[in-house]
């Protein structure tokens, strides 16, 4: 049974010519892959950002980075996208102006079949040269032992090392995705927001701006946010449960 909340945004969306899907951590969360900020789970309870994610620490200690995205790269490639996942691929292919933009550096939203997401904080599957940023192949992540010292491999231009391809503190965002992400959200009718704190700025301005240009700021998050109050709808849940609920309400299918 479809609850109220559901049936509302579902009915919003089912309307919508224009759509952005916004999409955090929390997305990928009953997939197997650790959030940042959940109080027993999240990595930035047990791990130190300014350790791991900043040119600094890359600099300072190589093997030390490189290691963890290693080991983080290979939860991802043992997980499997969720019906979450399968059902924003489902919203896109209902509604052709979908735009999905996502802070995740994992792959699961391409894997459920999303054509083209924009992703705001880089990709584990983009390695690149440190100094000279040329492309770098990312070797196939099969080892998830959690703590391993591991070091980059050398970019074969000039020798430096390789780097993940994510966005680290204290870097920008690459712009042209932040721009295209803007300008869908001050052009959409409903922005759907899921599993995000959102906190990181400048990625979380992109429902604000949803909302001051007058869209439905639709969130699916089990926990309240700071995005609440620009929130028309508040959808408490799972990503894994509420998405397929609200495409079926949508639609009548499940993605
Ligand atoms: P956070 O870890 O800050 O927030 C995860 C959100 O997901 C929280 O609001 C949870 O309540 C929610 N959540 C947990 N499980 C969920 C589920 N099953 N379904 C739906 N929601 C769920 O992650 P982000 O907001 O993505 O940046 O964090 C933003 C950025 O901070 C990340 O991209 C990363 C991090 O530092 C960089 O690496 C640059």
């Amino acid at each position: 049974m479809t609850d109220t909340a559901t049936a509302q945004a579902a009915k919003l969306l089912g309307r919508a010519r224009r759509v952005v899907v916004f999409t955090g951590a929390g997305m990928s969360a009953e997939s197997g892959v650790p959030t940042f900020r959940d109080a027993l789970t999240g990595l930035w309870q047990r791990y130190d950002p300014q350790e791991l994610a900043t040119p600094e620490a890359f600099e300072a200690d190589p093997a030390l980075v490189w290691g963890w995205y290693e080991w983080r790269r290979a939860i991802v490639a043992r997980a499997q996208p969720h019906p979450g996942h399968l059902a924003v691929a489902a919203i896109e292919a209902h509604v052709p102006h979908t735009l999905l933009v996502t802070q995740n550096v994992d792959d699961l939203h391409e894997r459920a079949g999303s054509t083209d997401p924009l992703h705001l904080h880089g990709s584990l599957f983009a390695s690149r040269c440190s100094a000279c940023a040329h492309p770098a192949p990312t070797p196939p992540a099969d080892d998830p032992t959690e703590g391993r010292r591991l070091p980059p491999p050398r970019c074969d231009r000039c020798s430096a090392p390789v780097r993940p391809g994510v966005v680290w503190f204290g870097e920008g965002l690459p712009q042209s995705a932040l721009e295209a992400a803007a300008e869908a959200a001050a052009s959409c009718e409903v922005l759907l927001t899921v599993g995000t704190s959102g906190l990181v700025y400048p990625a979380a301005e992109i429902p604000h701006v949803a909302a001051r240009s007058g869209a439905t700021v639709i969130q699916i998050n089990p926990e309240p946010t700071p995005l609440d109050p620009v929130c028309e709808i508040n959808l408490r849940g799972p990503a894994a449960r509420v998405l397929p609920a609200l495409v079926e309400a949508a639609w009548g299918d499940a993605g």
